[in-house]
Formats: structure tokens, C-alpha cells, sequence
């Protein structure tokens, strides 16, 4: 599909299935849609989401780290790999590597992540499993900024879903994942957009510093 503009170019770097990738692809190839995804890294071969993003015209590449690589080194590489393609912006996707400073200053202010709980609830992995053990009434997903510090960027904005009776790890993350879905590409929207700016370690949309993430509910309801 051909629009009579120019679109952004979006990379995506992913680890696994790439559900989020796939979400994001599927909105760029709307009529409307102000960027197209460009590339995909992973870190792993054997990345499912490597296929899918190849089944759909996606130049897909594996950068692995070799065993004993530093991760200086490893993360030039890939800022080099994806420099060459020019992106406005890159998108963490399920990307499972820690990025030291010298990749996040590389794409400083055009890197975004989504992490799977209301930050700065349960930063790290397992937040699913996290939030159920503490009996947490709300969960859901943040979309932000990636700064050197994991998982504590300025937050753009948040998938928000009931944790119900009854809840597996496997449920709650299926609810939200379904926001995940509508939230990552909204964000990429905003930004290439230019409505989405990083200014001063903040988010900033339409003009305003955000003082607290947009909000989207579980009936896809904005707050
Ligand atoms: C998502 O839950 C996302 O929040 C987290 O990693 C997971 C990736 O899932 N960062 P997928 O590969 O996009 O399906």
C-alpha cells in the first residue's frame, strides 16, 4: 500500500514470538498509518517472530552475542547494524538483553520499550507472576521511554486491566496482552506523528510535559 506521504521508519528488536511486533506491523500497513517498519533484529535465531516478520516482506536479521562478547561491543554492533537503516525511531519488543548506555545514548529520546505492568509497579521479569502473588487488584502494561535505567524511562502511556478471581499467570498475561496490542502501536503513532517528543528526560505530548501516562482501559476507553 502506497501512501501520498513520507512515512518514519520504525526498527523493532524482539527475543521471541513478537506478538507486539506483529501488532505494530499490522498498523503500519493501514492507509493512515505516518510510519513503516523498516527491520527487525533479534538477538536469537531462533526467534519465532524472525519468520513471521520475513512471511510479511520484513527484512528480519539475528545479531547473537558471540559467547564471551562484551556488552559494549555487542550493543555498537547493533546500534551500528541499525543505523544503517536509518530509523526515526526504535522499538523494544519482548527484546530480553539489558542495553548498556552505549546503545540507549546512540538512540537517546527514540527508543521506546512496553513492559508488562503499570510502572513503576514490578520493574524486571515476571511481573505477572508478581503482581498475582500480591494480590495486586490492577495490572497491565506501560509503554515508555528507554532510558539507561531499566525499566524507569518516562512513561508515554498504560494498558490498565482488572486482575480477576480465578487468574493464572497465563490469563493475566493474555489480558494484557490484548492491550499491549493497542497501546504500542498508539505510541509509535503519537511519535511519528510528532506529537510524542522525549525533551528533558520527560515524555511530552501535544505540547505538555506528561505528568502522569495516558490510560487506556480494558474497553480500549482512553483516560
Ligand atoms: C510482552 O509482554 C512485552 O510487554 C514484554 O515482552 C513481551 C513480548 O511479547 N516486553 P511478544 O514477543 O511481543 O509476544
Amino acid at each position: 500500500m502506497t501512501a501520498n506521504f513520507p512515512r518514519r521508519g520504525v526498527v523493532i528488536l524482539i527475543s521471541g514470538r513478537g506478538s507486539n511486533m506483529l501488532a505494530l506491523i499490522e498498523a503500519s500497513r493501514t492507509l493512515q498509518s505516518p510510519f513503516e517498519v523498516t527491520g527487525v533484529f533479534a538477538d536469537k535465531p531462533d526467534a519465532p517472530g524472525l519468520e513471521s516478520a520475513r512471511r510479511l516482506g520484513i527484512p528480519a536479521r539475528v545479531l547473537s552475542a558471540a559467547p564471551g562478547c562484551e556488552r559494549a561491543a555487542y550493543d555498537r554492533a547493533l546500534a551500528a547494524a541499525i543505523a544503517e537503516l536509518s530509523p526515526e525511531l526504535v522499538a523494544l519488543a519482548g527484546f530480553m538483553r539489558i542495553l548498556s548506555a552505549v546503545f540507549v545514548d546512540a538512540f537517546e529520546g527514540r527508543l521506546l520499550n512496553i513492559h508488562p505492568s503499570l510502572l513503576p509497579d514490578y520493574p524486571g521479569l515476571h511481573t505477572h507472576r508478581r503482581a498475582l502473588a500480591d494480590r495486586a487488584r490492577r495490572h497491565g502494561a506501560t509503554v515508555h521511554f528507554v532510558t539507561a535505567e531499566l525499566d524507569a524511562g518516562p512513561a508515554i502511556i498504560q494498558g490498565a486491566v482488572p486482575v480477576l478471581d480465578g487468574d493464572t499467570e497465563a490469563s493475566l498475561a493474555a489480558r494484557v496482552q490484548r492491550l499491549e496490542h493497542r497501546i504500542y502501536p498508539l505510541a509509535v503513532r503519537w511519535y511519528c506523528e510528532g506529537r510524542l517528543q522525549y525533551r528533558g528526560r520527560r515524555a511530552w505530548l501535544d505540547g505538555r510535559p506528561l505528568e502522569q501516562p495516558a490510560r487506556m482501559d480494558d474497553d480500549g476507553e482512553m483516560h
